[in-house]
């Protein structure tokens, strides 16, 4: 039986720890159009050590955090990792509540419920450990309150305009393990999480062939049916476990670890060709892929697409499908370390996601662009 939901209302924001937060800044604002929303006032910046600003386009926030000086959370966190998530805020409709069913189940508290108060309203927050390495999960429960966070003031000029790419709100969140069942025992057992109906994710065939290339993984989704959010999870496949993407990110990370999140948009080929001019660099995608995709969206059985390939090939989109007319577009960004050109910068990474009625994560690409490694190795090999 699944257990009681702890009212999770969906991602209120992600915290992040970067080294130099100017460059994180450009990134949001110069290349994503991101508005900047928010920043720690000097009281906060002086007790937590640590200067914040929050970036916001639709629904997806993200507070961005750089160490001043020793000790705070973001130095402490960076002493041990390169650049990523650190905290994952969730909204919830009675923060005692989710206290108390936490507490039943076995969550470990690295705060008690926190309570603050504005001239608009009243805040309530408390933060718990998880099994995602160092990243912590906070549950928060705002009522009229009116700063972003306390301590928080608003950004000088928050210009009202921005997001011209139209980010909608995070899609999914993608974490790697080098064993993920604990993460997803304690997702369902302590979270009241449940399995995606769609799970049949990497077939163990692709699994096993990716892995003679060394690339192997297993993934399971997890969500929370009343808010809708989905953690994808993934651990290293035998037998090339060491050469499995999952255990290099571990290796990179220096532990467990969010890998990707995914920003919906609403039209992805304007999206990418916008990025694209503003200097953003996406993975590549080998021309076989688009050479096979016509055969592989009759076998899907998708029929046509609202975008024509063409437009795809051009922008290098992935496309994937589960039936007639239900397709989605994916595509994504260089991860952190090559975007910066600097290894410290992490193997994080952005997808950005357009769906169509497939509310799949993708997992025929997986086999799709292996093919397409492969086509591509095969005629090279013949030239
Ligand atoms: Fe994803």
């Amino acid at each position: 039986m699944a257990s009681a939901s702890i009212g999770i209302q969906g991602i209120e924001a992600l915290h992040y720890y970067v080294r130099d937060l100017d460059r994180t800044r450009r990134f949001f604002v110069d290349k994503l159009d991101f508005v900047e929303v928010g920043a720690s006032g000097p009281q906060l910046e002086h007790e937590g050590r640590q200067r914040s600003a929050a970036f916001r386009a639709g629904d997806a926030l993200f507070v961005i955090h750089q160490p001043v000086g020793e000790g705070g959370r973001a130095w402490r966190y960076l002493r041990k990792h390169p650049e990523g998530v650190g905290t994952v805020v969730f909204d919830v409709d009675n923060i005692d509540r989710a206290f108390a069913l936490l507490d039943e189940r076995g969550g470990t508290f690295i705060t008690d419920i926190q309570r603050f108060t504005d001239d608009g309203g009243t805040l309530a927050m408390f933060s718990i450990t998880t099994p995602f390495g160092d990243t912590t999960f906070r549950f928060m429960q705002r009522r009229g309150y009116r700063s972003l966070f306390p301590g928080s003031v608003a950004a000088p000029a928050a210009a009202q305009a921005g997001n011209r790419f139209g980010f909608e709100r995070i899609d999914h969140l993608t974490s790697n393990f080098q064993t993920m069942k604990p993460a997803l025992l304690w997702l369902e057992h302590v979270l009241g999480f449940e399995r995606f109906w769609h799970v049949e994710f990497h077939t163990d065939d692709v699994a096993r062939r990716i892995d003679a290339q060394g690339s192997g993984l297993r993934s399971v989704v997890m969500w929370d049916p009343p808010s809708g959010v989905k953690f994808a999870n993934n651990e290293p496949y035998r037998p090339n476990f060491k050469a499995s993407q999952i255990n290099v990110f571990h290796e990179e990370h220096r532990g467990d670890g969010v890998q990707h999140i995914a920003l919906t948009v609403p039209h992805i080929v304007s999206a990418v060709r916008g990025l694209r001019a503003r200097g953003v660099e996406f993975m590549p995608t080998p021309k076989a892929y688009y050479d096979a995709l016509p055969a592989r969206l009759v076998s899907l059985g998708v029929g046509a697409l609202h975008e024509p390939v063409a437009e795809l090939e051009e922008n290098q989109i992935l496309v994937d499908g589960d039936g007639p007319g239900r397709y989605l577009f994916q595509i994504f960004l260089k991860d952190s370390a090559g975007l910066y050109a600097a290894p410290e910068a992490g193997p994080f990474f952005y997808e950005i996601i357009q769906r169509h009625g497939d509310s799949g994560f993708g997992a025929g690409n997986f086999r799709a662009l292996f093919e397409s490694i492969e086509q591509s190795q095969r005629t090279e090999g013949a030239g």
